[in-house]
């Protein structure tokens, strides 16, 4: 309902139009927003009297206000005017009415553009903390079945195409690196928003004898941002943060892929246990992976997400516009995709088994110790491009005589090349091949159980 009493309806004649008080309201996006909102009034109201900006009697009464406000919103008690613009004018409506004109002190040396500011970074230092926890669970998780998985042998591919032989183990390590820099992002990213910008009031600071520095103690900030422009026009820390979690994303997205495809008839290197998948409608034979496909869709919203940010910062002039209240939308559905799809992501690898012989089949196809071939003459003196030559002469050969490097005898290899001796025939084995690999990063045992030893080592702290 229009409403001539808006809180800053001073210059005003006419009530705002019933179309633009829809408009322009926020509230049912922000009012997630409330709990931050609210803790970040009670430090500043405490800062004010601390300050000498109002007396302690006026802060009693404005924290007891917005402990009763809050305590009411989280029974889901507190009825929301959807003619209120935002979370922020419904909180501190609501206070002066409880609080009469100590409630009226609150916004003193404070905007609303500062504090849009504090709420969102508050609120997403404490998610962006949640979903560390999740990527360090997410880890755990796969260190936890690298373990068991040591010994099993897959197929590594480029282009799709088998390519050499890795353990499975060096295969769920992979993606526990990318969620571990996915972790890192967030804490660097998680730096730079914990920044108290409360003080930058609308634009320029204000005028009354403010302690930014109690306040940024109250709110556990260790530093206070450093100019009042920036950081009402700043949203970078949005952006980072939704660029983090498309890239976290991006790696779901991978794992799912392929997933998708090891649950296949075709491949049969994975199954997704029943109460992970979903069936057809039609087709009664249908095991269908939606919940790795869904995960693989969601990941386009996130990078929507991250389109919006960009496009949304990009061409506003100096400082605070009220395009910026369209930062939410995509914030909120960056955290909340990628929290449910983590979650659920790692609820379904754990009832994830995987087929060790059809691995172990599929890799002993395809030539796929060809390079052990080659580095076997290497190590006898051939220069590497003959050896891969050579290597290359005898998959040729295997092909049109339909026989595998395995099967062929020692004269045969010995026809190719005179130097090939007995130890070829077991340096193309696939556990040979898989651990002549023991460099660091490689996909020998070896290798890989030293690093599952310094992933423990690292995740055991967080
Ligand atoms: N709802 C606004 C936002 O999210 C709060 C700041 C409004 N400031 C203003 N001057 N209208 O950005």
């Amino acid at each position: 309902m229009a409403d001539a009493k808006k809180p800053w309806a001073g210059r005003f004649q006419e009530a705002t139009a019933p179309s633009v008080e829809r408009f322009t309201s926020s509230l049912h996006v922000d009012r997630r927003l409330y709990r931050h909102d609210i803790e970040g009034s009670i430090a500043h109201a405490t800062m004010l009297a601390d300050s000498g900006i109002i007396s302690r009697a006026d802060a009693k009464a404005i924290i007891r206000g917005l402990k009763s406000i809050r305590a009411d919103m989280e029974k889901g008690r507190f009825v929301f005017d959807p003619a209120d613009e935002d979370i922020h004018m419904a909180i501190e409506k609501e206070l002066i009415r409880r609080a009469g004109d100590a409630g009226a002190k609150l916004h003193t040396a404070r905007s609303r553009n500062d504090q849009i500011a504090l709420d969102v970074r508050l609120y997403l230092r404490d998610e962006a903390d949640g979903l560390i926890r999740l990527l360090n669970a997410l880890q755990k998780q796969l260190v936890g079945m690298a373990k068991k998985e040591i010994a099993t042998i897959m197929p590594g591919y480029t282009h799709l195409q088998k390519a050499q032989p890795v353990l499975l183990s060096h295969y769920l390590l992979a993606f526990a690196e990318m969620f571990a820099r996915d972790g890192e992002r967030l804490e660097d990213c998680r730096k730079r928003l914990n920044v108290l910008p409360l003080g930058a009031a609308a634009l320029a600071g204000t005028g009354l004898p403010i302690d930014r520095t109690r306040t940024a103690r109250l709110l556990r900030f260790p530093e206070v941002s450093r100019n009042s422009m920036d950081t009402v026009a700043d949203r970078d820390y949005i952006a980072e943060f939704i660029f983090a979690a498309s890239l976290a994303m991006a790696h779901l997205s991978r794992f799912c892929e392929d997933l998708v495809l090891w649950s296949s008839e075709e491949f049969g290197f994975a199954e997704i246990s029943d109460a992970y998948t979903t069936g057809s409608s039609i087709m009664p034979q249908k095991k269908n992976p939606d919940v790795a496909e869904l995960i693989r869709g969601k990941t386009a919203r996130v990078y929507g997400d991250l389109t919006a940010i960009l496009t949304l910062v990009k061409g506003l002039p100096m400082t605070y516009n009220r395009d910026l209240q369209e930062d939410k939308e995509p914030l909120f559905d960056a955290v909340d995709t990628l929290h449910d799809c983590l979650a659920v992501f790692l609820e379904m690898l754990a009832h994830t088994r995987f087929n060790a012989a059809r691995m172990h089949l599929a890799a002993r196809g395809g030539f796929s110790t060809a390079t052990d071939v080659a580095e076997y003459l290497v190590e006898k003196g051939v220069p590497f491009r003959s050896a891969h030559e050579i290597a290359g002469g005898i998959v040729a050969y295997c092909i049109k005589t339909k026989r595998t490097m395995e099967d062929l005898t020692l004269g045969e290899y010995q026809s190719f090349y005179g130097g090939f001796e007995a130890s070829i025939l077991s340096r193309i084995r696939l556990e040979n091949a898989v651990n002549a690999r023991r460099h660091f990063g490689g996909t020998a045992q070896k290798a890989v159980r030293e690093r599952i030893r310094e992933f423990e080592k690292i995740l055991d702290k967080k």
